[in-house]
């Protein structure tokens, strides 16, 4: 049984329909990742996906709860959580107040294993946030929401602008949590990274989905051929 249902999503802004009949699913334990070119809507989906947008057709079944209509606070309560593409740190904050305001009590124990991975978010806990470069910021909001340990997470392009070290550190967290049982719906740019972490495919072109299946089963030259502009 997949954790995460959707079936003929549309989805888009005012007037303007940008995601199209998408369907998909991810099982406990799996990752979905989703690629395709610059605007053709994978944040779109996302946004979808986790409340920001509500879907104006098609169902969001979480758990098999129809989750469709509920906001994304309303999600974040069922267990699905989602880092924006767009950074969402608080740049005034301290990188430890980031870090902690997901959370009524500053628990440290939350982050050992982030801390161990990431050794500069440990090191800055007191440095203002908004003087991290971006990679940084994008390093810190992904730790923030990994610390949530949802059962679901939604991340846009988690990678982009971070060191090729702390990458795979974020692979390896990230399969980490599917072995305790927790699934992810992953944008990504970065093809070799997506390949050596995701469990299925699905290549947007246009707010349509243009394949999907396995990563086993998927020709990566099929899917450059999709991805080249
Ligand atoms: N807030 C918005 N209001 C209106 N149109 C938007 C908005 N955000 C995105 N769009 C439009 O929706 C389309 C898809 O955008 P989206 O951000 O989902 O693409 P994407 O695949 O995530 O692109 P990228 O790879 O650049 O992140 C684009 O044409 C974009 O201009
Ligand atoms: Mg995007």
């Amino acid at each position: 049984m997949s954790a995460l249902e959707f079936e003929g999503v549309h989805c888009g802004y005012a007037d303007t329909t940008v995601v199209r009949s998408l369907s998909g699913s991810v099982g406990a334990g799996h990752v979905l990742g989703v690629l395709g070119r610059n605007g053709v809507g994978k944040s779109t989906l996302l946004k979808g996906l986790s409340g920001v947008l509500t879907p104006s057709a098609g169902r969001v079944v979480w758990q098999g709860r129809d989750v469709t209509r509920l906001a994304l606070h309303q999600r974040r309560a069922y267990g699905m959580s989602y880092v924006p593409q767009e950074n969402i740190v608080f740049g005034d904050l301290s990188v430890a107040e980031n870090l902690y305001l997901h959370f009524a009590q500053k628990e440290p124990r939350r982050y050992d294993e982030i801390f161990r991975a990431f050794p500069l978010l440990a090191q800055r806990q007191a440095q203002r946030a908004g003087s991290l470069s971006g990679g940084e910021r994008k390093l810190l909001s992904f730790a923030r929401t990994l610390a949530l340990q949802s059962d679901l997470t939604l991340l846009d392009e988690p990678t982009e602008g971070v060191q090729p070290e702390n990458v795979q550190r974020m692979g390896e967290l990230i399969r980490k949590r599917c072995r305790e049982g927790a699934c992810f719906v992953i944008v990504e740019q970065h093809l070799d990274w997506m390949l050596s972490i995701a469990d299925r495919l699905l290549v947007m072109e246009h707010g349509e989905a243009v394949l999907r299946g396995t990563v086993a089963d998927i020709d990566r030259a099929t899917v450059e051929r999709h991805l080249l502009v």
